[in-house]
């Protein structure tokens, strides 16, 4: 942390902060064909063409307000898919992300497109186009959760969705800090320049941070309305001191509008509200007050009794003219029509003032997969690097679930499918999968997975299993015969050895197991019996031709004692080799009956 202020240090008091930002900016001009730096901003651009966004294609905006970024926009396929850009941020440090979309293409159909964006797992928005010429701006104001943050784009409704631009923007320690950055964003929805000198935005470099503030000259629908009579615009051309805690430009502070009847009003729409809000104004006096001069008003409208009740005196809130004063409403409860006025009280000399507002609507951060079931499908995902799997993007289930996965709608959601047939997947099936406790299907047939059979005891909710064509080898575990919802079980093709688990045998389990050389049922009650069978009968021929033989040798013996036995003895009047030969197949029969009974 230590090094990066220093750093911003530098870039600010160095003449060239224009090329040290942009080591810290990402600006990315969707659905450009180069790389380039802005003219306007000297900000420096890059395309999305292939390393950032592999999916979508260019397409040109008929219409466009002269800024490179809006002559070519991403048009991203319509279907069930989600599309993602992944900024690299540092954890827990505050950024400005931007969204842009400008349509720019007069369609012959009924309508214009209409798409989700959202942040990570949060929906941010619904982009709504109206106008092809219109810039639609979305800006989030995020405490980064993690190392990288995610921007999908999906959901189409109408049209086919895409993108303009996409902006990453690293704010200063002490702005936007919330009680709440810890479960909520903030999406801005209203960032005000009253008294503006044209039409113009006023950003980057005349805001160090990039922030986009409106003009109030802007022209468009239910934004501004209800003007006071009497409203001026005055400007300054003194540095106004702005070093407080959310640093609005110095450029923003030295115009402002004032109320010279008495009172300033204004009424514009807020997107996506009503909603609990963090409302900032932005008060700095640019006028030079003469001895016997007041200014001192209060907030009339929305009356809270918090801050309708204070009287604001800009030059004493702010301890001298020319220096900002920021009251903020940190959590204000706000409607979809905005309406707000000011009023003098009746011992000021001047009417009301005011620089500039920005209001932002606190959004629920939603929570991401659980991260254990992210560790397998990272795990399982690096077994093949160039199949499709390998390419998506975001959170693997919201708000698209990946092509191969499914998932519970629980928070977080939790991995309920792994479809991964036929994926040329090599390598072991990683340990960890055993901590998927709600997965009921797992396919990974077809690929070259090899090693063990995969540790899967707490798998409880596993009903269906697909290991079959792969390479992996080693003995069934015990506990596959009592997984209690287990349906189906193929694991045919493989290199298994040992005993089968006989409860995989009872018939509640559709078990194929064919064409595992080294597999073999477990010796069960009914095999030990023809084990016995077998063995007897095995004994029992041995024994003959032991008898026999001996029999034999008698013989041959009482040959030699006594000569005239030989006519006794009639039955044995062949050559005491046949009686060998008759032995051995007595034993050849019996070891026939024995294979038989096997
Ligand atoms: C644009 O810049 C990015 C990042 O520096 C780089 O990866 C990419 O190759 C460049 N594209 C072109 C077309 O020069
Ligand atoms: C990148 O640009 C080339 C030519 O400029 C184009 O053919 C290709 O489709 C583009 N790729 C993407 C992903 O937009
Ligand atoms: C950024 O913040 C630091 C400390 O909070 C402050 O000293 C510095 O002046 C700020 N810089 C700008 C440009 O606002
Ligand atoms: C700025 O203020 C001066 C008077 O101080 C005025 O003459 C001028 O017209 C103003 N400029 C604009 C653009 O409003
Ligand atoms: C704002 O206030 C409301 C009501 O007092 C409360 O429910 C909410 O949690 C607060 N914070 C946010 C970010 O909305
Ligand atoms: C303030 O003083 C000026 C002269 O300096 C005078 O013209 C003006 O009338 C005074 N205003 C009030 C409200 O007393
Ligand atoms: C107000 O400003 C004066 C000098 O202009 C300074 O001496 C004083 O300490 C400041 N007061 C506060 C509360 O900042
Ligand atoms: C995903 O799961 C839901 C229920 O959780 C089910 O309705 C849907 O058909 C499943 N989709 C796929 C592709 O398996």
């Amino acid at each position: 942390m230590g090094l990066y202020s220093h750093f911003l240090v530098l870039c600010l008091f160095s003449v060239s902060s224009v090329t040290c930002q942009v080591t810290e900016f990402i600006s990315i001009d969707c659905g450009g064909t180069s790389n380039y730096t802005d003219p306007i901003t000297g900000l420096a651009w890059i395309s999305d063409n292939g390393t950032i966004m592999k999916y979508g294609k260019s397409s040109e905006a008929q219409i466009s307000n002269g800024n490179m970024q809006y002559q070519r926009r991403r048009d991203f396929p319509i279907d069930s898919n989600k599309y993602c850009y992944t900024l690299g941020t540092k954890e827990r440090r505050r950024y400005l992300v931007r969204a842009t979309f400008q349509y720019g293409s007069l369609e012959n159909e009924d309508a214009y497109p209409k798409f989700d964006l959202y942040l990570d797992t949060t929906k941010w928005s619904t982009v709504v186009v109206l106008e092809a010429a219109r810039v639609y701006v979305k800006e989030m104001i995020i405490r980064a959760p993690s190392s990288s943050i995610d921007v999908c784009i999906c959901c189409a409704t109408t049209g086919s969705p895409f993108i303009s631009s996409l902006e990453l923007r690293p704010l200063n320690l002490s702005m936007y800090a919330t009680d709440f950055e810890d479960d909520f964003f903030l999406e801005v929805a209203a960032r005000v320049n009253f008294g503006a000198l044209s039409k113009d935005v006023i950003r980057y470099p005349d805001d160090p941070y990039d922030r986009i503030w409106d003009s109030d000259l802007a022209k468009r629908q239910n934004y501004l309305v209800g003007v006071a009579p009497g409203t001026v615009r005055i400007n300054t051309s003194k540095h106004v001191d702005t070093r407080t805690r959310e640093y609005p430009p110095v450029k923003v502070m030295q115009t402002a509008v004032v109320g010279t009847k008495g009172m300033l009003s204004y009424r514009l729409n807020l997107e996506d509200f009503p909603a609990n809000a963090r409302a900032f104004a932005y008060f700095a006096e640019i006028q030079d007050l003469g001895g016997n001069e007041t200014r001192k008003f209060k907030l009339q409208q929305p009356y809270s009794p918090d801050y309708s009740n204070a009287v604001v005196n800009i030059a004493e809130n702010a301890n001298g003219s020319y220096t900002l004063y920021e009251p903020s409403y940190m959590n204000v409860s706000l409607d979809f029509i905005l309406s707000f006025s000011f009023v003098k009280t009746r011992d000021s000399t001047l009417g009301p003032l005011i620089n500039a507002i920005e209001i932002s609507k606190y959004l629920k951060i939603e929570q991401k997969t659980d991260s254990k079931d992210v560790t397998v499908l990272n795990a399982l995902r690096s077994l093949s690097a160039e199949s499709a799997s390998a390419n998506e993007q975001g959170d693997p289930c919201v708000p698209a679930h990946w092509e191969w996965v499914n998932c519970t709608s629980t928070t977080p959601p939790r991995i309920t499918k792994i479809a991964l047939s036929g994926k040329n997947l090599k390598g072991e099936i990683p340990p960890e999968i055993n901590s998927l406790e709600q997965l009921t299907e797992l396919w990974l047939d077809g690929n070259f997975l090899t090693g063990s059979f995969p540790a899967i005891s707490n798998l409880l909710n596993l009903k269906i299993v697909h290991l079959e064509n792969n390479k992996l080898n080693g003995p069934l575990p015990k506990y596959l015969g009592s997984l209690p919802e287990l349906q189906e079980l193929y694991i045919q093709n493989n290199f298994f050895s040992g005993k089968v688990p006989s409860e995989l045998l009872a018939g509640k389990v559709i078990f194929n197991y064919e064409h595992n050389p080294g597999l073999h049922k477990e010796a069960g009650k009914k095999m030990r019996l023809r084990l016995i069978v077998g063995i007897s009968i095995g004994t029992i021929a041995g024994l003959l031709v032991v008898v026999i033989g001996s029999l034999l040798f008698l013989r041959n013996l009482k040959r030699k004692t006594s000569h005239q036995k030989n006519e006794v003895q009639g039955l044995y009047t062949q050559t005491p080799l046949s009686y060998l030969h008759v032995a051995s197949q007595v034993f050849v029969h019996f070891s026939s009956a024995l294979e038989f009974v096997r």
